[in-house]
């Protein structure tokens, strides 16, 4: 045997040594070493159900509990080393676990094989990764909360097909990438439920010969269940496809809302400002200020994207049960969780401390987003839409051949688009009164935002609390 063949978990059976360039590959410890606390944390529970049910001495049960202890606040206080010989978090533990306690360290795997063990640490990873992830989430949902707060008094075009359309109030704008990411924290919620089912004692397919009380397990570790079948809890990572789908929207959602910020903060636009913090120069170009922030949120998008599709490629035909493949969900796991991290709090950040620029915006409001509130006016004056639609069409043409506004067309103008036109049209041309026309639930119009506000914050104030 090889230095590298040294504690391998299964020497009884083999003669040769690993072959040199297997042995990298067979390696996962520097990925999965992150999840030494929950490979302790579930190896207390089992060492302390084996003690229970009589499978291995009540006192060898406590010295095996009393030795992880003792490890957990030795990779605390040393980290684990870069060096460690062992091949994964599970056999590194067990080795440190033998330093500390001795033989009776033997006894720990007794009924459990590392199948079932790592389904576990992964899902107890997962389940405090994304409380950790959902409260990022709200973060920014709370700057844009602010972000919207602030935008209430501004008037902005509202774009479709990135042609403006009709004036919107700012804040509309900033709440429009608050509920994506509300919807998002809802989808979490239910992959913490999908997480929270326990694998452990499903053994290595055939379950565990021994009477570990399952359900005990569950509720010492944090799971809300136990699975049904063993041969399907040992690989079932669907919860893992739910998990990077979820970040892959959050993923999108903050790319559109980088989009936006890219666009709305360029000289053109020039309708926001990004503070220093979250901006860079150039080394070339003195004048530039670019929104670093943002493009490098949504380039991130395509990392979140390449996880999902590693995942679902990885389970596809994956033969029924446990296969060594499966050792790749953690590294698609772990970076799309890593990115998330990296990137909402800066987002956060950045439309914390993000400004309207009224003047800006009031510049860039074209007469014709009252267009509608034109045909609008028809309606009202019994016109049918379509009609009202086609005289509106007439003087927005005329204004173009004219050069002019909508607004400075004559009245004689407005009466030949159509005889239903009086001279009060020229109430139309108010922005603020075309915003508060729109007052159903939803809409523009400040009452209407302002309960949205009301419903938002509610939303928040229930992550708060911790509802
Ligand atoms: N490092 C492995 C993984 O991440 C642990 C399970 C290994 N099981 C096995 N039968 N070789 O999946």
């Amino acid at each position: 045997m090889t230095s590298s063949d040294k504690g391998a978990l299964w020497g009884g059976r083999f003669e040769g040594s690993m072959d040199p360039t297997m042995v990298p590959l067979n390696l996962s410890l520097d990925v999965d070493r992150r999840m030494w606390r929950h490979d302790i944390r579930g190896s207390i529970a089992w060492a302390r159900e084996l003690g229970r049910a009589g499978v291995i001495p009540p006192s060898d049960a406590e010295t095996l509990v009393h030795g992880l202890e003792r490890v957990e606040r030795r990779i605390e206080a040393q980290g684990i080393p870069v060096d460690a010989p062992d091949e994964d978090i599970h056999a590194l533990i067990e080795r440190l676990l033998g330093e500390e306690v001795g033989p009776v360290a033997r006894r720990l795997h007794t009924g459990r094989s590392r199948n079932d063990q790592v389904a576990t640490d992964l899902r107890l990873w997962g389940m405090d990764a994304i409380a950790a992830v959902s409260s990022d989430v709200a973060d920014v949902q709370r700057a844009l909360f602010g972000l919207a707060e602030r935008g209430m008094d501004v008037l902005m075009p509202g774009y479709t097909h990135l042609q403006q359309g009709q004036p919107i109030r700012a804040a509309h704008w900033a709440m429009a990438h608050f509920w994506p990411l509300e919807r998002d924290r809802a989808r979490l919620d239910l992959v913490l439920d999908s997480a929270g089912v326990l694998p452990l004692g499903s053994g290595a397919v055939a379950g565990c010969p021994f009477p570990m009380d399952r359900r005990a397990l569950a509720t010492a570790l944090g799971f809300h269940s136990i699975s049904e079948n063993s041969l399907d809890a040992i690989s079932d990572r669907d919860w893992v496809v739910e998990l990077l789908t979820a970040a892959v929207l959050i993923g999108l959602h903050l790319s559109r809302l980088a989009e936006d910020l890219v666009l709305f903060s360029s000289k053109e636009f020039s309708f926001v400002h990004l503070s220093d913090g979250f901006s860079t120069g150039s080394s070339l170009m003195p004048q530039k200020r670019n929104p670093d922030v943002a493009e490098l949120t949504r380039g991130r998008t395509g990392r979140l994207v390449g996880s999902l599709m590693s995942v679902i490629t990885l389970l596809k035909a994956l033969p029924t049960g446990y296969n060594r493949d499966l050792q790749e969900d953690k590294s698609a796991v772990f970076q799309a969780l890593d990115s998330l991290h990296l990137v909402l709090p800066a987002v956060a950040g950045a439309v914390r401390t993000a400004e309207f620029r009224p003047d800006r915006i009031h510049d860039a409001l074209a007469g014709e987003l009252l267009a509608t509130d034109l045909a609008d006016y028809l309606v009202r004056r019994g016109v049918p839409f379509r009609d009202a639609h086609e005289a509106v069409g007439q003087l927005v043409r005329r204004a173009e051949e004219r050069g002019c506004a909508l607004e400075d067309l004559s009245d004689a103008e407005f009466r030949r688009a159509s005889d239903a036109f009086q001279p009060d049209v020229r109430d139309v041309f108010d922005m603020e009164a075309s915003v508060e026309a729109r007052d159903l639930p939803g809409g523009t119009s400040r009452r209407a935002v302002e309960e949205q506000l009301e419903v938002a914050r509610a939303a928040l104030r229930r992550t708060d609390e911790g509802a």
